[in-house]
């Protein structure tokens, strides 16, 4: 029986070749390490795929290697293959087959997005806000950091929206993605499990600084977090009180940084997304609509909070998202500053 013997030869092979293209998958440590217990279901499914690629790749590559190094047509043969029409059985098996997978990883994955989705009624809430180009993460307590900080073990639910575009949020640690949209708010459940530095990037192309589009996103113990959020609402605290008094320069620089101003307005007379900071204040500035405006502490404070009321000649009208979670004295601050940039 000369096709036993080939049949048993493939079904070695495609054996060996499934179990060393899955080990070389496993060798090229495709996923960044886990760092969230939703991760563990993704990933669970993930190396299911991965065997099931290996195995499909060897059944496939396999016969059609090996057909073509013992099949070979012969020196000098010039006769036809043999006339196959059709095989009733063959068919059968191969469509009830892939059915069976292709319902069952349905299934899977269903069961899969449940464990993802399991929600903690005790989950802490943080507001996350997309813009072109920066985060920004306003907790329920009053303050906001351009840092995600989290506490390791307990469930916070993102509240996520977007002042602009389409973004999305994304730490690949956490495996989940999740896009933030104009208009709606999106949510986000995570369960951090590993302390550690990592970083949330935008992954949904959003214009010029899409690549740069990212914010350090730090798990810690729960000491820490205890420790780092009551920091936060002093500094938060102390901020509106200095800022309540006498407006200043040199804070509203540190904003001019932390705010994300600087993503787009320089202060050095470059243009960028937005006018230049330098020489601005009680300049004369020309208004997309033909007229023009003196830049006194009205127009700076009316910019601030509703970018699009009056719009600079050459710039885009929705180009920046109102910064109206300011404090009063913090626009006040920033306004200062622009004063001192002659
Ligand atoms: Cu935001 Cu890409």
């Amino acid at each position: 029986m000369q096709n036993k013997k080939h049949f048993i030869i493939i079904g070695i092979l495609i054996l060996v070749v499934s179990v060393v293209t899955y080990y070389g998958i496993l060798a090229l440590n495709l996923l960044p390490v886990a760092a969230a217990v939703q991760s563990q279901p993704i990933d669970w499914l993930f190396d299911l795929e991965f065997k099931l690629i290996s195995f499909f790749f060897a059944v496939i590559m396999v016969p059609l290697v090996y057909s073509l190094i013992f099949f070979r047509q012969k020196e000098g043969d010039d006769s036809d293959g043999p006339h196959v029409e059709g095989h009733t059985k063959l068919e059968l098996v191969w469509t009830a087959i892939p059915l069976i997978i292709v319902i069952a990883l349905g299934i899977i994955g269903a069961e899969n997005l449940k464990q993802v989705l399991a929600v903690d009624p005790q989950a802490a809430q943080v507001k996350v806000v997309g813009y072109q180009w920066g985060w920004r993460f306003e907790y329920p307590e009053g303050f906001t950091s351009t840092k995600l900080y989290l506490p390791v073990d307990k469930q916070v639910l993102l509240k996520m929206e977007s002042l602009d575009v389409i973004h999305s949020f994304w730490v690949p640690e956490f495996r989940i993605k999740q896009d933030l949209v104009p208009g709606q708010i999106t949510e986000y459940r995570i369960t951090p499990s590993l302390i550690g530095e990592y970083k949330v990037r935008c992954a949904e192309i959003c214009g010029n600084e899409h690549a740069y589009m990212e914010s350090p996103v730090v798990v810690v113990s729960q000491e820490d977090y205890v420790a780092w959020h009551d920091e936060q609402l002093r500094l938060a605290k102390e901020a509106e009180l200095a800022s309540a008094g006498k407006p200043d320069a040199g804070r509203g620089q540190a904003l001019y940084v932390e705010s994300g101003c600087k993503a787009c307005h320089s202060v050095d007379g470059s243009k960028g997304v937005g006018p230049t900071w330098k020489a601005l204040y009680m300049s004369s500035v020309p208004l997309a609509d033909g007229t023009s405006v003196t830049a006194d502490e009205a127009f700076l404070a009316e910019s601030i909070l509703n970018p699009s009321a009056k719009v600079v000649a050459g710039y885009n009208a929705n180009a920046m998202p109102s910064f109206s979670y300011l404090k009063e004295g913090q626009v006040n601050d920033i306004i200062e500053y622009i004063k001192s940039l002659k």
